[in-house]
């Protein structure tokens, strides 16, 4: 059997983890979230999420893949047999839930970075793309065929990732996260200060983006609660929490490792970079809406849709180098969503090769083939509705679902005293006694009552106003099949295996 990959350092596993967060979610999700959920207000209900769930679980995260030394499903069964479903699904849910479509959004970006070099896009951004680019279609049944460009820009994606995640954890994932996480942020911060001198910036951040109205985040409102769902959800889908991919990063980390810090600073470095980046996209638009003489309001359309209907048509206006900040653009969502993806295909492919033992390398391809085929349904002409339910659902319910059964595991049946036990031998820092009160009581009720938020607004509306048939079909449909899935692959083994949990003797030392 092949020994357990090892990051070559620690910085490489740090910038590995926070290129997992930094993805699409902290630009594109994030921009259009936070404009749909008040702006400047959004910003307390995601910051105290990141306080009160997003570091403690993610202490939690880093604490079990290091101390169990395996993917999910391993991690899981190892502290309770029945748990390995529970554990696959994590990575299912990253992989068939989340990476399918992430892919094809990454392709839409390629699509884009092309388009900025000649301003493609034309005037009428959001006719290009919603007409011309995504030709969509009239509804989430409606698949009319495939996009083709749309089709070459994921499948392009699934091969960078393919190529990245073969070539294995130290020359893989490790050396592109030294080469892209630096690139990220020069290329962010260019963006960010080019964004601000523009003309009626600096206004569009004061007013809409750094202006907190406490009654758009009031509790006894519909729509304040609603605010912080949406927050919480952001949170899990930024910090790639509940995915099992901090799990499996935490896996590869050697003996003496700093957990606390390094769970901390990644969540930190994570949320600065949504807000930091947020300014560019808020700064632009509000630069728009001063030259076109509209509104803020106006001028910002919310959806999934943002960075590509408003952004274009901000970069249209600039006074100078439009193409050049096109490019830069998506090339930093390009970047930003590759060094996700490759997280998300990771989680599933050690869960496999810890369960069967098989070829790294060749589940790698083969899980980048299925993943392909599986994009395909995203590039149709029903796309943008399909990856719009999808994201909702999975968003909503699995990867709290995840968050919550993680908190069982740990804080009940592994018991926090244990794992904070064996943070304090290998890290040399203490975890806060309060994070045992976290893990045990306030994110598990916190993440109840998110759930249930949810599941009464999913029965008060339809989501989107989208047919309750498609809901089920591809939101139930992806969660239900999810769980089908992690019920079959913890119960099958190939003939000759050996059904065995345990620790090998070199994993054992680690227990404390
Ligand atoms: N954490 C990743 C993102 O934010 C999935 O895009």
């Amino acid at each position: 059997m092949q020994g357990r990959s090892v990051w070559g350092s620690k910085l490489g596993f740090l910038l590995a983890a926070v290129g997992s967060a930094v993805g699409l979610g902290n630009v594109w999700r994030f921009s259009y979230v936070s404009y749909s959920n008040g702006g400047g207000a959004f910003l307390v209900p995601y910051i105290v999420a990141m306080l009160t769930v997003g570091i403690p679980l993610m202490i939690l995260e880093y604490g079990l893949g290091h101390r169990e030394k395996a993917s999910p499903p391993l991690a899981f069964a190892r502290i309770h047999h029945l748990w390995e479903p529970f554990g696959w699904w994590m990575p299912i849910v990253a992989f068939f839930g989340i990476n399918l479509f992430y892919a094809v959004i990454i392709g839409w970006c390629f699509n884009y970075f092309l388009f900025a070099l000649d301003l493609g896009w034309g005037l009428e951004t959001e006719a290009f793309f919603k007409e011309h680019f995504l030709k969509v279609s009239s509804g989430p049944f409606a698949f009319e065929g495939i996009r083709w460009p749309i089709f070459i820009g994921a499948m392009f994606t699934w091969v960078i990732c393919w190529f990245i995640c073969f070539k294995e954890i130290r020359h893989g994932i490790e050396k592109a996260s030294l080469l892209f996480m630096p690139v990220l942020l020069v290329m962010t911060i260019i963006l960010v200060v080019w964004s601000l001198r523009l003309d009626g910036a600096m206004d569009a951040v004061r007013d809409h983006y750094l202006r907190f109205e406490w009654s758009a985040i009031s509790l006894r409102t519909a729509a304040g609660r609603s605010v912080w769902i949406a927050a919480f959800g952001q949170i899990f889908f930024t910090l790639s929490l509940g995915f099992g991919i901090m799990i499996t990063y935490a896996s590869y980390l050697p003996k003496k490792s700093d957990i606390t810090s390094n769970a901390i600073i990644t969540c930190l470095i994570d949320c600065f970079y949504s807000i930091f980046a947020g300014l560019a996209v808020f700064g632009t638009i509000g630069y728009m809406a001063q030259a076109k003489g509209v509104e803020f309001g106006e001028a910002i359309a919310a959806g999934p849709g943002l960075a590509f209907v408003v952004y274009p048509e901000a970069i249209n206006q600039l006074p100078a180098g439009n193409r050049t900040f096109g490019a830069l653009f998506f090339l930093v969502l390009i970047i930003a969503g590759i060094s996700s993806a490759i997280s998300l295909t990771e989680a599933f492919t050690c869960s496999v090769c810890d369960k069967f033992n098989v070829s790294r390398k060749k589940t790698v391809s083969w899980l980048c083939v299925i993943g392909m085929g599986g994009s395909v349904i995203f590039t149709t002409h029903a796309g943008l509705y399909l990856l719009d339910i999808v994201d909702h659902f999975v968003n909503s319910y699995a990867l709290i679902l995840g968050g919550i059964l993680e908190c069982v595991l740990v804080g009940w049946l592994l018991k926090t005293s244990k794992m904070r036990k064996h943070i304090h031998a290998v890290s040399g820092r203490r975890v806060w006694p309060l994070w045992d009160i976290a893990i045990r009581f306030v994110v598990p009720v916190v993440l109840m009552s998110i759930l249930l938020g949810s599941l009464y607004q999913e029965f008060s509306s339809a989501y989107e106003g989208y047919p309750v048939g498609a809901l089920l079909l591809f939101g139930g449909g992806t969660l239900a099949l999810s769980r089908l899935g992690a019920f079959v692959l913890s119960h099958v083994a190939w003939p000759y295996q050996k059904r065995t949990h345990a620790h090998t003797p070199d994993e054992e030392t680690l227990l404390t």
